[in-house]
């Protein structure tokens, strides 16, 4: 088996940076890679954020020139670093004007205006950086929209670069909602030549997409989950860009993401009060309690509790949570929640707090070891998301047989079990229509099946936390594409 030669560039990297799984998935599959044998390395960008001293972030020599096309050139430093428990480099872009900011992408809910051209110099250095290290890779792995100008360049300004005659590219879609669609100045600054601006590659209603461009250009593109690779080909999930996505079939795939079960287990989780594993569950009941008392809920073993983590933003259901909120307090349950997001969504969900005391609690913001005791504490989890490109929440919460209760979509869908009474089968509870009626029946399913058929729950406990969604699968399908991507590109260029 040859060894594989893959850059990847990603906008957020755990643990250097994250607002969402991205980051997971860029800080886990690199390490899966390498433990094929393969040569990964990882490029990010070099936030505010991301604390050299604690990373042991070491400055290479020289600065990396990147073209800005009409901006003239920029110059950017490079740091380097390893995958915290790996040898896999990882290379950090620095330019102060562009990243020397609070946030990744915005500030207080306002996204930075020159998007574009941050994401674009992150994107071209990535390219030069390549050149700089005399690193060739086999292919490129571009994720989401802020690398997706990467498969368009390998396509036009590096097309006759020998340094990349041989390289790929695969774009990774986690999310097709962010697009980066801008004025289509951008174009520009791209630099690829206004010849790509029309309908058919960069250009969508007289803007810049640059999603649209890579899914055009990459060899190969792939959905985090079978499910949402297929969803993303219709108008219901495609974001406008369906039509495009469905004529592009014959390239797209579904790798669904695997999770880090070194970190998100019960059994060596620091985060949590008490450990725990399928054969000795005792630890769970202590993580309940000390749960119940940190958001100052009745410490009552004897009612269910339901919690939610994410980002308190429309693709998550809160809407359809919100609706169902009056309904759900009228049960005899407890729920928390930790999230940030939407403002109208932190103030409605603090003001339930008061409204319920007994009932619910939430905490707004971003706590990782609340998220932790939050998936231990519980005895189920709600994930009720209009859609899901994969989902990490609901497979940490199958590790620690904390049932979740999700809406049948994308990669909520492959890999929840629904629960079967006849046979007593499945890992949760689903339900098929995005309405907050099928949402409380769910909930009341799942409720009524923990007060009443306590065993029947314990036994999808059971289930639930034997199942496991490994990285090292997922890198196998990976390097499957790679390997395919790369036998088309040879073929191409043998053509020429
Ligand atoms: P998405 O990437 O769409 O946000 P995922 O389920 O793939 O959804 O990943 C979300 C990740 O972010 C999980 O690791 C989750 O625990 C974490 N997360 C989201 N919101 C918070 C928060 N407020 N505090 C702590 N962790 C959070
Ligand atoms: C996105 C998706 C989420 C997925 C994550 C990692 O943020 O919203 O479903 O798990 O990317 O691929």
């Amino acid at each position: 088996m040859d060894k594989l030669h893959i850059l990847l560039a990603a906008s957020e990297v755990v643990p250097f940076a994250k607002s969402g799984g991205l980051a997971d998935v860029a800080g886990a599959l690199p390490k899966a890679l390498r433990a094929l044998g393969h040569d990964v390395r990882v490029v990010m960008p070099r936030y505010y954020i991301v604390d050299k001293e604690k990373y042991g972030l070491k400055a290479l020599k020289g600065s990396l020139g990147v073209p800005m096309g009409s901006m003239g050139e920029v110059w950017a430093g490079v740091y380097e670093s390893t995958l915290p428990g790996s040898d896999v480099p990882v290379y950090f872009i620095e330019h102060e004007g562009f990243f020397g900011r609070k946030g990744l992408y915005d500030e207080e809910g306002k996204g930075y205006e020159d998007n574009d051209n941050r994401f674009i110099f992150f994107s071209k250095a990535v390219m030069q950086l390549a050149k700089k290290l005399h690193f060739r890779p086999d292919v490129i792995h571009a994720n989401d929209w802020h690398t997706a100008a990467i498969p368009v360049l390998l396509n036009t300004t590096y097309a006759f670069d020998p340094d990349f005659k041989y390289t790929g590219s695969l774009l990774t879609i986690h999310n097709l909602q962010y697009q980066g669609k801008f004025y289509k100045g951008a174009m520009d600054v791209l630099g690829v030549g206004w010849e790509h601006f029309n309908a058919d590659e960069l250009e969508e209603f007289d803007s810049i997409n640059l999603l649209k461009g890579g899914i055009v250009h990459a060899d190969a593109i792939n959905a985090v989950s079978q499910k949402y690779a297929q969803e993303i080909r219709t108008p219901e999930f495609g974001c406008g860009l369906d039509r495009l996505i469905d004529a592009k079939a014959y390239k797209l795939y579904g790798i669904l993401n695997g999770i880090d079960y070194e970190e998100w287990s019960p059994a060596v989780d620091t985060f949590i009060p008490a450990t725990y594993d399928l054969d000795e569950l005792s630890g769970k009941a202590l993580c309940k309690t000390a749960l119940q008392k940190e958001f100052d809920l009745p410490q009552q073993n004897e009612i269910p509790l339901i919690g939610l983590v994410g980002r308190l933003v429309e693709q998550k259901g809160i809407t359809l949570f919100s609706a169902a909120m009056e309904a759900l307090m009228k049960m005899d349950i407890q729920i928390v929640l930790l999230g940030t997001g939407e403002k109208w969504a932190e103030h409605f969900f603090s003001e339930c707090a008061s409204k319920y005391p007994e009932k619910f609690a939430c905490y707004i913001g971003y706590r990782n070891d609340l998220a932790h005791k939050i998936e231990a504490g519980s005895d189920m989890f709600l994930m009720p998301s209009l859609f899901e490109p994969c989902g990490l929440n609901q497979i940490y919460s199958l590790r620690y047989g904390t049932l979740p209760i999700v809406h049948a979509t994308g990669g909520l869908d492959d890999t929840i079990e629904n629960y079967n009474s006849a046979d007593q089968s499945g890992t949760g509870f689903k339900f098929y229509n995005a309405t907050p009626e099928a949402l409380i029946g769910t909930v009341q399913w799942a409720v009524d099946t923990w007060y009443h058929e306590r065993s029947a729950f314990k036994q999808l406990q059971h289930h639930a936390m034997s199942k496991r969604f490994n990285w090292e699968e997922a890198a196998h399908g990976y390097e499957d594409l790679y390997r395919h991507i790369i036998q088309g590109r040879l073929k191409s260029k043998e053509h020429k």
